[in-house]
């Protein structure tokens, strides 16, 4: 394995205050964390900001989906509050996509897809009339994505090796769903390792429960950390 799998852990709590706790508890160890639609339509870019100000990477978790302008416009936002790692959905077409990547490489952050939520299955796909399987979906959005310009995705680890065998090994993917041995699955049901993930090429791993409900976050992401560099 010659690329070191990164860790992201997610910010899912309610409170800004909760947050930053954590993240001060957890120290130097991680340098990457991710801020969703919770915590961001409660506390704006304050949240970004008093990460920055700590001296880490943020994931801005937004899934932007618009047309095209709107979206474009958003990342620019979020790059003028120093998000590092932004997101939009790729079901937003050729032309949004195209937009994103535009954007990016205005702001020179990272812009990345969503193909399908994980949240999706066949019959929820039918119901929203996509009649091939969610797998071919997948494929079919990182093509579009990788065809526009951006340099990767969000995926399960279980998509992992058809990604890299279509997109090659340079295709960023960012992995969440992820469980160390003996933690708690919760509502998560394809989960994976940090260590398997990193084995399967996995650039990122985001990982949220298992360290922020861990008795000690810190040593919960330390231990994550050693599995990844084992
Ligand atoms: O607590 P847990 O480790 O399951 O958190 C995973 C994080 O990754 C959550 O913030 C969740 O919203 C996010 N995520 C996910 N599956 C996706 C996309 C994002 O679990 N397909």
């Amino acid at each position: 394995m010659t690329k070191q799998t990164k860790l992201i852990s997610a910010l899912d709590v309610p409170e800004l205050s909760t947050a930053l706790a954590l993240v001060d508890k957890i120290g130097d160890n991680v340098e990457w964390y991710k801020v969703g639609k919770q915590l961001f339509t409660h506390y704006g870019p304050q949240a970004v900001q008093e990460l920055k100000a700590r001296g880490k990477k943020v994931f801005l978790d937004m899934k932007f989906h618009d047309i095209p302008n709107t979206v474009a416009q958003a990342i620019r936002s979020a790059a003028i509050i120093g998000a590092d790692l932004i997101n939009v959905h790729a079901s937003g077409g050729p032309a949004m996509l195209s937009a994103a990547a535009e954007a990016m490489k205005e702001t020179g952050k990272t812009v990345i897809a969503v193909t399908v939520l994980t949240s999706m299955d066949h019959a929820q796909l039918e119901a929203v009339g996509i009649t091939v399987s969610p797998a071919e979906q997948v494929v079919r959005l990182a093509g579009l994505t990788q065809a526009a310009g951006l340099p990767g995705v969000v995926c399960s680890a279980l998509e992992l090796p058809m990604l890299r065998e279509h997109f090659g090994p340079d295709f960023l993917t960012v992995v969440p769903g992820i469980r160390p041995a003996g933690t708690e699955a919760g509502d998560q049901k394809r989960v994976m390792t940090p260590k398997k993930a990193a084995e399967a090429g996995a650039d990122f791993i985001v990982v949220g429960r298992p360290i922020l409900a861990a008795p000690d976050p810190a040593s919960a992401a330390r231990a994550i950390l050693d599995e990844l560099q084992a």
